[in-house]
């Protein structure tokens, strides 16, 4: 028996690393799976792909901008018009911003841009979600941070504060939900080698950031899909509001 069989989840994000690998993670566990993305092609081959390797067809893939709250009821109307609840909530997808220009230099755009999609994106799932999980009895919502919400240096300002944003509405969200058997927990990644870090980096500054990590490697979509499943399943029915940190040993210097 699968780690999250009889649940359903909805990932965003998930036509590219991390939420991609969390979505054929999620489904080889036994998980019903609403994926979604704004890249609607790339999201139909993943789907496609992964119920072909599970003989299923557990997984949909749904067009989803996640700072909408119209798209998010929609995507909320479709996944329970197919499965019926919602058991699982990951809150994965998310943009760098603008980078390496001084605070001065930021528009009010590209200040808004990372926390339009980082944090009012996951409040507005969370708002839309919530009130089937208080109807389930039971929900397991999960925030995809960094460690650029715990210290600085790590992208532009605008990325930092929105991922400190999820952070600290992660610890609210929990204590509010607690009554409902309603866990909230955020996973803060370091370093992962997908599309987000790749476009940001050239061959230099990557072999830079390399020698940074105590482990002396970047991470992978499965490192951060790993600790996402177990907050998803039931072994984590203990934790809530908690922090859970993935970066190769970085914050620990
Ligand atoms: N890669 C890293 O080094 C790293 C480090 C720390 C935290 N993170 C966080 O991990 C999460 C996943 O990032 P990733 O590295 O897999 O990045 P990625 O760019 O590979 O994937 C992010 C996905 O989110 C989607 N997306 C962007 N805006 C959207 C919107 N408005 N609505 C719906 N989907 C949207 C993109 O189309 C993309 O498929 C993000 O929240 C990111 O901030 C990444």
């Amino acid at each position: 028996m699968g780690r999250l069989e009889n649940k359903v989840a909805i990932i965003t994000g998930a036509a590219n690393g991390q939420g991609a690998v969390e979505a054929e993670l999620f489904a080889k566990e036994g998980a019903s799976v609403i994926a979604t993305d704004l890249q609607e092609e790339t999201l139909a081959a993943l789907v496609e792909s992964i119920n072909k390797d599970n003989g299923n067809d557990k997984v949909i893939g749904l067009k989803h901008d996640v700072s909408s709250e119209d798209s998010w009821k929609e995507i909320v109307e479709e996944a329970i018009s197919r499965f019926g609840k919602i058991d699982i909530l990951v809150n994965n997808a998310g943009i760098s911003g603008k980078q390496g220009i001084h605070v001065e230099e930021y528009t009010l755009d590209e200040w808004q841009a990372p926390y339009n999609v980082n944090a009012t994106g996951n409040f507005l799932g969370v708002k839309t979600v919530v009130p089937f999980m208080k109807k389930n009895g039971s929900g397991s919502i999960i925030n995809i941070s960094s460690t650029a919400a715990m210290v600085g240096g790590q992208g532009g300002i605008p990325y930092h504060a929105s991922k400190g944003a999820t952070t600290a509405m992660t610890k609210a969200l929990a204590l509010e939900l607690s009554e409902y058997n309603i866990r909230v927990n955020s996973v803060h990644p370091g370093i992962v080698e997908t599309p987000m870090f790749k476009n940001a980096v050239d061959d230099e500054l990557e072999k830079h950031l390399k020698s940074k990590v105590p482990l002396g490697i970047l991470g992978q979509p499965e490192d951060i899909a790993y600790p996402v499943l177990l907050l998803a399943s039931d072994e984590s029915k203990f934790m809530t509001g908690s922090e859970i940190v993935v970066d190769g040993g970085t914050l620990a210097q």
